[in-house]
């Protein structure tokens, strides 16, 4: 586990570009933290890192749960924040994302424990302030403990 603590959105944003760098083809980003806690920001960051064109606009997917931009490896933005059940995550054939070849970045994939693949990059974000925010790091199967050992950079073991 990781911790590293970020002094404003732009500062989040970059730290994720850098991760987005690093990432390939079926990785699986978690993303889990309280309304507002820049969850979405971290994936605009993340975006930009990964290639996706400069002037395209990130926005919350709450209302489409899954947003496509194509870039290095294709990005599947996904928000579990609105959905009920179970159910309607197989009618969006969440499983196709999260075991395709493209990179996934998920909100609230905490909120359904049971669909978490093993192997995936879990970052918590808790707000610290106005303009403050801690990362929580965790890396879980080969390719998340590959990941945290190359991301964050500087971000303090424990
Ligand atoms: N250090 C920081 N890192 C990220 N965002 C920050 C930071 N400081 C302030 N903010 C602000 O916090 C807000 C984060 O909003 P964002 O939509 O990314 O949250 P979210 O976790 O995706 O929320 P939701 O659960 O509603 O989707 C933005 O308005 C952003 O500018
Ligand atoms: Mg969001």
């Amino acid at each position: 586990m990781k911790r590293i603590n970020t002094r404003g959105p732009g500062e989040t944003r970059r730290l994720a570009a850098r991760l987005g760098k690093l990432v390939r083809p079926g990785d699986v980003l978690a993303l889990s933290g309280g309304l507002g806690a820049g969850k979405t920001c971290f994936v605009q960051g993340f975006a930009r890192g990964l290639g996706v064109a400069k002037g395209t606009r990130i926005a919350s997917p709450t209302f489409n749960i899954v947003l496509e931009y194509p870039a290095r490896i294709p990005l599947h933005h996904i928000d579990l924040y609105r959905l009920t059940d179970e159910c309607e995550l197989a009618e969006i054939g969440l499983d196709h994302y999260l075991y395709g070849a493209g990179v996934c970045a998920v909100e609230w994939l905490d909120r359904f424990p049971a669909l978490a693949p093993p192997d995936r990059l879990e970052i918590e974000l808790t707000i610290a302030g106005p303009r403050a925010r801690t990362l929580t790091v965790t890396g879980h199967g080969p390719r998340g403990a590959a990941l945290l050992a190359a991301w964050p950079p500087g971000g303090g073991h424990e």
